[in-house]
C-alpha cells in the first residue's frame, strides 16, 4: 500500500455512504438485483488498556470510521441445505455455506466468522431464510484493528434484520466473541465485539471487563487527531503468543491467589516480585500497570490534558515491549520515530500486537504532517511502506437498509 494513501476522513457519513454505495452495487452485479438489506460495523483502535480484557480490568476502545459492511437479499437460486452464498469483494471469492459445517474442511477464515455467528444466532432460534450477500471492508485486514470483529458484527446485525428481532446487545457481543473462539481459534477477549457493538460517533468507551459494563469518555476536542499507522508487518507467531500470554496470566493469578490479575493493585507489586519468577511477574506487572494507565488516562482524556495522556501512551508501549513481549521491531521503530515529531503528544501499538498498527494522539494542525513525515521516515528506517489515516470515533453497527415494510407490526423494533 502507497504511504501517498494517507488522508484525513472526518466525515463518517461519507466513508459509510461510500462502501453501502460498493456494497449494493455489487450485490446488484452478482446476483442480478438490489439487495433488501445493507448493515455495517466498525473496526476499532484502543486506546490504551492492551492484553486487559481477558485479565478482568479496563480497557478504552474507540470504533473507526472503517467498517465490514454486508449487502444481502433472498437467495436468488435457492439450493437445499445451503444457508447462504458469500462474495468477498476483497478476497474476490464466492463461497456457498451449507448447514452441515464440515470442520475439517478449508474453509477461509473470513467465511468461518460468518459461519461462527449464524451458529450462534441458529441456536438462539434466528435461522434466516437462505441469503446471497456480498462483504465489502474498508478495516484493513490483519492490522490489529478488528477487521473480523466488525464482520461478526455486522452479521449478526444483519440476522438481527432478517430476522425482525434484535439481540441484547452484551449477549450479541459474546455470541461473536463465541464465534471467533469456535470457529476461528482465536481465544480473544471482549472488547473488540463490544466495541463494535456499542460503539459511539463521538465517544471512547471505558469498559469494565470484570462486569461487561462501560461508561463513555467524551473525544470531540477538535484539536486533537488520532492517527493509525499501519506497519504493513505481521507476524505469524500473533495467535501463539497470544494464548501463551493469556495462560500466563492465569498461572500468575493462581499463584497470587486472586481472582485475576485485576485484583492487583500497583501498591501489591513488591510482594508480587517476592512470589512470581522473573517472567511471570514482569507479565504481571504490564497487566497491573496498565490497567492503572487506562484509568488514569481516561479522566486525563476527560480533562483534555493530552499531554499526560500521551506521556501514558509511550509508557504503554514501553510496558508491552518490555515486561509484555508483544510488539516487534517494526512497530518499535514507529513509536520510536513518531516520539521525534513535533505535534504529536503520545503513540503506541494498538491490538494484540507482533506487528499491524500503531495509533499516534497529535495536534489537528500537525495530523497531516505528522502521517506523511512518519510514513517517509518508516519506510527509510525499515525499508516498509506504512499507511496511515486520521478517524474521529467511527459509531457501532447499524442498520443501512431494509425493506420498507420491515418491522410492520413489529413496532418495538428499533433499528439503529
Ligand atoms: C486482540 C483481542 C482482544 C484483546 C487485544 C489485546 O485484539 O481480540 O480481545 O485482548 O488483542 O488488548
Amino acid at each position: 500500500v502507497n504511504a501517498s494513501l494517507g488522508n484525513i476522513e472526518t466525515d463518517m457519513g461519507a466513508a459509510l455512504h461510500s462502501l453501502q454505495g460498493r456494497a449494493e452495487s455489487i450485490f446488484c452485479e452478482r446476483f442480478g438485483s438490489d439487495p433488501s438489506w445493507v448493515t455495517a460495523a466498525p473496526g476499532r483502535v484502543n486506546i490504551i488498556g492492551e492484553h486487559i480484557d481477558y485479565n478482568d480490568g479496563f480497557v478504552l476502545p474507540m470504533t473507526i470510521q472503517r467498517y465490514a459492511c454486508i449487502a444481502a437479499g433472498p437467495a436468488a437460486n435457492p439450493s437445499p441445505g445451503r444457508l447462504c452464498s458469500i462474495y468477498s469483494e476483497t478476497l474476490d471469492e464466492l463461497v456457498a455455506v451449507e448447514t452441515d459445517y464440515d470442520e475439517s474442511a478449508t474453509t477461509p477464515g473470513w467465511v468461518r466468522y460468518i459461519r461462527g455467528v449464524l451458529a450462534g444466532c441458529d441456536q438462539l432460534d434466528m435461522r434466516p431464510d437462505e441469503f446471497d450477500c456480498v462483504v465489502v471492508s474498508s478495516v484493513p485486514l490483519g492490522g490489529g484493528l478488528s477487521s473480523s470483529a466488525a464482520l461478526e458484527v455486522a452479521t449478526a446485525t444483519l440476522v438481527e434484520a432478517m430476522c425482525n428481532s434484535k439481540l441484547d446487545p452484551l449477549q450479541k457481543a459474546r455470541l461473536c466473541q463465541t464465534a471467533e473462539h469456535d470457529y476461528a481459534g482465536v481465544p480473544c477477549g471482549l472488547m473488540d465485539q463490544y466495541a463494535a457493538v456499542f460503539g459511539s460517533d463521538s465517544d471512547l468507551i471505558l469498559m469494565d471487563c470484570r462486569d461487561e459494563t462501560s461508561t463513555n469518555v467524551v473525544f470531540d476536542d477538535p484539536s486533537v487527531s488520532l492517527l493509525v499507522f499501519d506497519t504493513n508487518v505481521k507476524h505469524d507467531l500473533a495467535t501463539d503468543e497470544y494464548g501463551a500470554r493469556r495462560a500466563e496470566c492465569s498461572n500468575a493469578a493462581d499463584v497470587l491467589g486472586v481472582q485475576s490479575l485485576r485484583d492487583v493493585d500497583v501498591a501489591r507489586l513488591d510482594d508480587a516480585q517476592s512470589k512470581l519468577d522473573e517472567s511471570l511477574f514482569r507479565r504481571t506487572r504490564h497487566v497491573v500497570t496498565e490497567t492503572a494507565r487506562a484509568l488514569d488516562t481516561a479522566q486525563w482524556i476527560r480533562d483534555r490534558n493530552w499531554a499526560a495522556a500521551g506521556e501514558a501512551m509511550y509508557a504503554s508501549h514501553e510496558s508491552l515491549r518490555s515486561d509484555y513481549e508483544v510488539s516487534c521491531p517494526e512497530l518499535d521503530a514507529a513509536i520510536e520515530l513518531a516520539q521525534k515529531l513535533s505535534g504529536v503528544y503520545g503513540a503506541r501499538m494498538t491490538g494484540g500486537g507482533f506487528g499491524g498498527c500503531a495509533i499516534l494522539l497529535v495536534d489537528s494542525s500537525a495530523a497531516s504532517k505528522v502521517g506523511a513525515e512518519l510514513a517517509r521516515v518508516y519506510k527509510a528506517d525499515t525499508g516498509i511502506s506504512g499507511m496511515w489515516f486520521a478517524t474521529r470515533p467511527g459509531g457501532g453497527a447499524r442498520v443501512l437498509r431494509r425493506p420498507a415494510n420491515a418491522g410492520d407490526g413489529h413496532t418495538d423494533l428499533e433499528f439503529e
